[in-house]
């Protein structure tokens, strides 16, 4: 059964709740990371737990919900193997999986409605990795991980 790892800022909880929702009806196992409340808190740490649930192997892919979708998508890239992708139309969120293979999926809770919300989820999470091309250009990626810049 796969299992994936959710987490929120303030801005995104009742549609987090939405979306766990959803995901158990397609009978994913899902940890949710939190926020617990709409008291307001940085989208970085939710991000941060997320990630690290990947790195580690408790979980096989993970969902970030903030604002826009923005900052989680930004957080979540800082870390080693998390390939997070914004999304807010069903055809890139198809393709984030299909030619970018990514890991996470982010949006943003003043953007979808919990309907499309739903529609994103579903389009990344039955779409395949095609690999062979694709597979080249995420090894470069992969490289910048091992990259020092200043
Ligand atoms: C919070 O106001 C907002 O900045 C945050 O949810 C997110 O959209 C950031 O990218």
């Amino acid at each position: 059964m796969k299992k994936i790892s959710i987490g929120a800022d303030h801005t995104a909880v009742n549609l987090k709740a939405e979306v766990i929702k959803h995901l158990a009806s397609r009978g994913i196992d899902v940890i949710d990371e939190g926020a617990h409340s709409s008291e307001r808190s940085d989208y970085p740490s939710f991000a941060s737990k997320v990630a690290k649930r990947i790195q580690s192997g408790d979980v096989d892919e993970g969902i970030l919900i903030c604002g826009t979708g923005l900052g989680m998508s930004i957080a979540a890239n800082k870390y080693k193997g998390i390939r997070a992708a914004a999304v807010s139309e069903v055809y890139s969120a198809q393709m984030s999986k299909t030619h970018n293979n990514a890991n996470v999926l982010c949006f943003g809770a003043r953007v979808v409605t919990p309907d499309l919300a739903a529609k994103l989820v579903d389009a990344w999470l039955d779409a395949d990795y095609e690999g062979e091309r694709h597979q080249k250009r995420l090894d470069m990626i992969t490289e910048f991980e091992q990259e020092e810049r200043s």
